[in-house]
């Protein structure tokens, strides 16, 4: 890991966790991302997951040996990076906790305990001098709770960034950054896109060499790459051009449906995701309806309504603020089909979503009829 001098990584990697924030499959685990800074005076970074307490702290004292911290700086109090708080405080009561006014309430609504005599409150952009180091403290409030703030530490140029530019996937496994960052921002923060626009342009007046989110690898490269990516999804606009297709079938009909269009829009050189919303990972479908310009939904006809994997999916949708994209629709009903007009209704009151004129309607299985209209559609689309 390529850290400044007197900078240490002490985090832990999870390997264990069943399903991060309760929700999301975490193939390859998570970080939980702590840091010290040695100067005069002694900084950590952030606290960890209550599972990896003892290991963090074994971290902390490997690396500070009889030495102990001045300050344990809290960017973020949900339980991942929080857990271990109290612990810490009772290996090295001496320590203040730099933290908001936000933060401040929420800790003793987890720890039950009073921490008032130890704490320091900041405000935005206060600093705090660690000796040649100084941490200026940047809000973020909503990136992705309410007490969210970063930390911009000059003589390195280092932004500790807390939630945001983080992705899954523990630190020694090596893998390309976008693809489950995406899955993490849209799965967790995407309803709040205008603050983390504020953010940014907050962010806009420091320069930044390096990036330490308080999940994932250290960003020190491209670091442009990594703020176009995160402008171009809290302003809700599409990554790439091409068509996402989530498709909600009971006995194959649908999915073969689904299928056909897939392979018609391939065919015309469309880049082309498919996600089956019953079987495979929410998430994933979540995050590629807002990379691409276009979505199709595809669903069974049930209870008069769409089928309840697509009603979830369109909910989450909504929920994340979908907007400025293109929707197309199948729907399949043997005696009654009325999937469409359900989904179009859950996706009406978004904001600058045009729905494609050209539907398609199945009847159970697919028809030389039916086919030309899956031709249609993705003469449409392509
Ligand atoms: Fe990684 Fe919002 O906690």
């Amino acid at each position: 890991m390529n850290l400044p001098a007197n900078f240490t990584y002490v985090g832990v990697d999870d390997h264990d966790i069943d399903l991060f924030e309760g929700q999301f499959v975490v193939p390859n685990g998570i970080s939980y991302n702590s840091f010290i800074i040695q100067d005069e005076k002694i900084a950590v970074m952030d606290s960890v997951d209550k599972h990896f307490t003892d290991q963090w702290l074994t971290n902390i004292k490997e690396v500070l040996g009889q030495k102990t911290p001045d300050y344990l700086v809290v960017s973020h109090m949900e339980p991942d990076h929080s857990g271990s708080i109290q612990a810490f405080m009772e290996a090295f009561p001496n320590t203040t906790i730099v933290l908001n006014a936000k933060s401040a309430p929420m800790l003793e609504k987890y720890f039950g305990a009073n921490y008032s005599e130890q704490t320091l409150i900041v405000k935005n952009e206060d600093t705090l001098s660690l000796g040649e180091h100084t941490l200026t403290f940047i809000f973020a409030p909503m990136v992705h709770w309410p007490e969210v703030m970063m930390s911009y530490e000059p003589t390195t140029k280092t932004l500790f960034s807390a939630d945001a530019f983080g992705k899954f996937g523990v630190l020694s496994h090596n893998e390309e950054w976008a693809c489950e960052a995406r899955r993490y921002y849209f799965g967790i923060v995407a309803p709040y896109g205008k603050q983390v626009q504020n953010t940014l342009k907050k962010l806009g007046s420091f320069e930044i060499e390096r990036i330490c989110p308080l999940h994932g690898p250290i960003l020190d490269h491209d670091l442009e790459t990594y703020l176009s990516l995160y402008n171009t999804w809290s302003s809700y606009e599409a990554e790439t051009k091409g068509v996402a297709i989530a498709y909600a079938s009971v006995y194959g009909h649908t999915k073969v449906a689904a299928e056909k269009l897939a392979e018609l829009l391939s065919a015309k050189g469309t880049s082309v995701e498919l996600h089956d919303l019953t079987r495979g990972d929410e998430a994933e479908a979540i995050e590629d309806a807002f990379r691409y310009t276009t979505l199709v939904c595809a669903s069974v006809t049930y209870n008069g309504s769409m089928f309840p994997a697509m009603r979830n999916f369109l909910a989450d949708l909504v929920e994340k603020k979908y907007q400025n994209r293109t929707v197309a629709f199948i729907q399949n009903g043997s005696w009654a089909p009325a999937a469409t007009k359900a989904m179009k209704s859950t996706l009406e009151g978004c904001k600058n979503i045009t729905f494609c004129e050209q539907e398609v309607s199945v009847a159970g299985a697919l028809t030389p009829e039916t086919e030309k209209e899956l031709e249609l559609l993705a003469n449409a689309l392509a």
